[in-house]
């Protein structure tokens, strides 16, 4: 496999550099290999005029160069505070000196960062955060960023970039992946463009647009998520009534996760949920998939009660699942591809018949996914690692639709996928829902989120506070009602008169 050959890139500094690619097309490994984690074959790499060799991150580091992953790697066990200083001890202790210097940087870049919460404890922007300063505090003076915004919500995506033109204005460097064409528009001082493992193009955003970016990525079409006829039909499919779910915050207080959350899926119908991450979206999913125990409520699945249900069997009743975080809810890393796909459906076919798994089946099934979900990969026993983040998404979402699913919960199924893999995963969302799949979506994508559903709900603090018309709602309203400032039925743009024409163009749908 050749990830990358005749690249060639040139980063001024002070600049805000962009780097964008189809899934596969060798992102992740060049930034590795300018982080020192891999060594190219060829080639050279120059840092402010002298030819450098990396055999180790360190190395990097030691030039400046610091790298915020794809996928975080902090450690969830230890504090904020913990996991800046690990591995890095002689820089400043790990004591008062160290938390003197995380304050200081914290504060000059508008970081906002709480040393004493555990990891664990925090959303994935302030991890963000975190793995930022964690770069920072050992010197970098050029950032890499790997698909930095695939896990923000807009508002989030707002204060990452005022972040990074902080870090701009004060001579710092910043690379930058992203599948998002508008936000590499709006924050790129240059674009490079990589595709099948070379650099095919660099252009200025003043002279380019998303649509000849992604011609140039994908040689395709941006495509658009815009489901046009309803499917909906009138049988309950999924029903969810007065979920109750308390835990423990930061400081220990006991606190409702989920407060009275009831909703109905009909056949045919995709439910959207819109809301800033952190607001119990994550544990409602994990209370319908059964991996959480609600305080009270019920779930009912095509007419069944499985609120009592271990996961196992609500999976073996119809439940698709395509986690929010792939590397902790959705593969074995280490594992060969076709092991991932028996991976949650081992009790079915074609992974097993009756007591027996049968592993020849499960196989040529995994050469079919990786055939149909354009899966680019060598083949179906290398491990789920070797692939790049979107083929892994493409892998999940391939297993996950093999089963005839009657539900299919959806947390952030096109994250991490490029323009032409997200057309596609939102035509097979599409092409279920005919066939009369039930779909709960959450995504940070309102754009996603508008276009796929028949529904939409806005969930703050733990409770659906705001419901919407995606046939009128726009991505602004919605956004403001994700911070709480609205809530009940928003209305179209136009505001207030329920019977005006907005309501018509409803029932258009
Ligand atoms: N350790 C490895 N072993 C085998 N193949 C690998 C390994 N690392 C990367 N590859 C392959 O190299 C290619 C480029 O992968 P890379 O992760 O750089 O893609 P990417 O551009 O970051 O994609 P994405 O947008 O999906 O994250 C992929 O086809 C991937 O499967
Ligand atoms: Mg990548």
């Amino acid at each position: 496999m050749v990830a990358n050959h005749d690249i060639d890139i040139t980063v001024r500094r002070g600049s805000v550099h962009a780097l964008v690619g189809e899934n596969g097309a060798g992102k992740s490994t060049l930034m590795k290999i300018l982080y020192g984690m891999q060594k190219p074959d060829e080639g050279t790499i120059t840092v402010e005029g002298e030819q450098v060799s990396f055999g180790s991150p360190a190395d990097a580091i030691a030039r400046g160069i610091g790298m915020v992953h794809q996928h975080f790697m902090l450690a969830d066990n230890l504090t904020v505070l913990e996991n800046i200083v690990l591995g890095a001890e002689k820089l400043h202790g790990i004591g008062s000196a160290a938390r003197a210097r995380i304050k200081e940087i914290s504060e000059s870049y508008g970081l906002n960062v709480q040393p004493d919460l555990l990891v664990e404890e925090i959303g994935v922007a302030d991890r963000q955060r975190v793995e930022i300063l964690k770069v920072l505090y050992r010197g970098a003076r050029t950032l890499i960023l790997d698909e930095p915004t695939a896990v923000l919500v807009p508002q989030e995506v707002e204060a990452l970039f005022r972040n990074l033109r902080e870090l701009k204005a004060e001579g710092l460097t910043v690379i930058f992946i992203s599948h998002k064409l508008g936000e590499v528009l709006s924050v790129a001082d240059d674009i490079t463009v990589i595709r099948r493992g070379t650099t095919v193009a660099s252009v200025v955003p003043a002279q380019t647009s998303a649509r000849q970016l992604a011609e140039l990525m994908v040689g395709s079409e941006l495509p658009t998520p815009e489901t046009r006829e309803s499917t909906v039909t009138d049988e309950p499919m999924l029903g969810v009534r007065g979920l109750h779910l308390s835990g423990r915050d930061a400081d220990g207080l006991l606190r409702e996760v989920l407060a009275d959350i009831g909703f109905t899926i009909h056949r045919g119908e995709v439910l959207g949920i819109a809301g800033v991450e952190g607001n119990g979206q994550a544990e409602l999913v994990e209370t319908i998939m059964g991996i959480r125990t609600p305080d009270g409520g019920t779930i009912t699945l095509d007419g069944q009660d499985v609120s009592h249900e271990p996961t196992r069997r609500r999976r073996e009743a119809g439940i698709a699942y395509i986690p929010e975080d792939r590397h902790r809810h959705g593969l074995l890393l280490n594992a060969p591809l076709w092991e991932n796909r028996m991976l949650g459906h081992v009790t079915e076919t074609p992974n097993s018949r009756g007591p027996l798994l049968t592993l020849s089946s499960a196989r040529e099934d995994t050469r079919r996914i990786v055939e149909e979900y354009d899966v680019r990969t060598p083949g179906i026993e290398v491990t789920a690692a070797s692939l790049s983040g979107g083929n892994q998404q493409k892998l999940i979402v391939g297993r996950e639709m093999s089963h005839h699913p009657k539900v299919l919960i959806a947390a952030h199924p096109t994250r991490g996928v490029d323009v032409g893999a997200q057309a596609q995963i939102w035509d097979q969302i599409r092409h279920a829902r005919r066939e009369g799949l039930a779909v709960l979506l959450i995504s940070a994508d309102l754009d996603e989120l508008i276009g796929l559903s028949d529904t939409l709900r806005v969930m703050y603090r733990g409770r659906l506070v705001a419901e919407a018309d995606p046939a009128t709602v726009t991505p602004e309203e919605l956004g403001t009602a994700m911070t709480g400032a609205v809530t009940g039925r928003l209305s179209g743009p136009d505001g207030g008169d329920d019977n005006g024409p907005r309501l018509e163009k409803g029932e258009d749908r």
